[in-house]
């Protein structure tokens, strides 16, 4: 099959990683990929943003099926178009991803599928909205509606600091994302994702992990997209985990079904955990960046065998083959990120690092000039490992890490330490 996948982060690097030890795979194309990614597939320039032009690229260069990696493209309409055209494809409408274009669409499914969620307050006024929370108190979370690249909530510890995100969000901070704003309920407990493949109609668990979104070590300091994860997230039990599928999960898919949208793909199911109960925090609708990249290292060739049965609505007949294994990844992020950084630091070491089934160094933000590798973003590398315990993934990764010689990089030592 030729294979098309939309994105240009770590998280496409191992979709493509993946996908590449599939025999069903004849052609890989990556767009617009990275410097890593351009040495294990093609990659082509591409506005993966407008669906026209997606639609175009995939008949001329005879695409059987397309995976679409970040969130933008989904909403913006481009698996329907590609359907629509015929084109297989990986990744739910724009409708079904409302799920996370809308966190007031999300509310009100939880609502009408009585899924445990925070209680939460939905406003198109500041006025409402400030009245709201100084009546349900401190702490207390506001929430920009739209997608703001993960930077639309904030967790205000006094009424005043919620009142001051209000009036953020109102005033046009995050632009038309800002012009509503839910507000939530502070849960506490501990945080996990589960991913689930979704045909549909049917549903398919690949797999937890758990991030780390505090550019500093113990969790602290400023958000970031994620500094590193791992998979499986312990917390998330068998048990949790039934109760997450069989309360959240499928009577989402259920009432998406019913509303004549339903959902294709993966979603990403952010919980919080307290007492044994789960409880939905956010739908993403796409594989976390960078918990794709452990998810791939533990399914390996059989994630497109996964991704392709969701597409062709055949997740009734499929299972997950796990092996008992472990997987972590540190990212590594140019000094300065999460705030400014400067671009075009050189980075050494990266031919020491092994490649295989159990190593990997997904490339997020690279740069190939002069023969060198550089550093083209926030957050550069994804050092990935896996390993029969959490403890042989984590030395294995930061074996890694220690061979990479970039003076202008930095990553957390601690990643995986609530499970170490
Ligand atoms: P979201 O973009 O909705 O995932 O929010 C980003 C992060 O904010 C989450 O991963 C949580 O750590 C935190 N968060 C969001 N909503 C809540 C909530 N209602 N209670 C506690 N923490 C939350
Ligand atoms: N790592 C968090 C996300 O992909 O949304």
């Amino acid at each position: 099959m030729n294979i098309l996948i939309l994105g240009s982060g770590g998280r496409e690097h191992s979709l493509a990683w993946a996908v590449l030890q599939n025999p069903k795979c004849d052609r890989l194309i990556v767009a617009p990929g990275n410097a890593g990614i351009r040495a294990i597939a093609e990659c082509a320039s591409l506005d993966i943003m407008d669906p026209g032009a997606v639609v175009r690229f995939a008949e001329e260069e005879a695409i059987d099926f397309v995976i679409v990696g970040p969130e933008a493209p989904l909403a913006a309409g481009v698996a329907d178009r590609l359907r629509e055209a015929g084109v297989l494809s990986f990744g739910p409408s724009a409708a079904a991803a409302q799920l996370e274009a809308s966190k007031s669409f999300t509310k009100e499914i939880c609502d009408a599928s009585s899924a445990p969620t925070a209680a939460y307050g939905h406003f198109t006024d500041a006025k409402a909205a400030r009245d709201y929370a100084a009546a349900q108190g401190a702490p207390i979370v506001v929430k920009a509606d739209g997608l703001a690249a993960g930077k639309g909530v904030i967790i205000a510890e006094t009424v005043e600091e919620a009142h001051a995100a209000i009036d953020d969000m109102f005033g046009g901070a995050f632009g038309g994302a800002g012009a509503e704003v839910v507000i939530e309920e502070f849960m506490t407990g501990e945080e996990a994702s589960l991913f689930v493949l979704c045909d549909g109609a049917n549903v398919l668990s690949i797999g937890s992990a758990q991030d780390h979104k505090r550019v500093g070590e113990g969790d602290t300091g400023p958000n970031t997209g994620g500094m590193g994860a791992y998979s499986p997230a312990p917390v998330l039990t068998a048990e949790i985990e039934a109760r997450a599928m069989e309360q959240i999960v499928r009577p989402t898919m259920d009432e998406m079904a019913r509303r004549g949208m339903p959902f294709q793909g993966v979603l990403y199911v952010g919980l919080m955990i307290e007492d044994g109960q789960p409880r939905l925090v956010e739908y993403n609708v796409r594989f976390g960046d960078p918990e794709c990249q452990v998810l791939m290292m533990r399914l390996g060739a059989q994630a497109f065998d996964l991704m392709h049965a969701a597409a062709e609505g055949r997740l009734a007949d499929c299972d997950v083959t796990w092996a008992e294994d472990h997987a972590l990844c540190v990212v590594m992020a140019a000094d300065g990120y999460p705030g400014d950084y400067a671009k075009g630091s050189v980075i050494g070491g990266l031919d020491t690092c092994p490649s295989d089934s159990f190593h990997m160094v997904f490339h997020a933000g690279t740069a190939a000039k002069d023969g060198k590798m550089t550093a083209a973003g926030g957050r550069v590398l994804n050092v990935t490992a896996r390993g029969a315990t959490l403890r042989e993934a984590a030395d294995r990764a930061y074996g890694m890490v220690d061979n990479i010689n970039w003076p202008e990089g930095f990553c957390r030592r601690d990643i995986g330490w609530r499970a170490l």
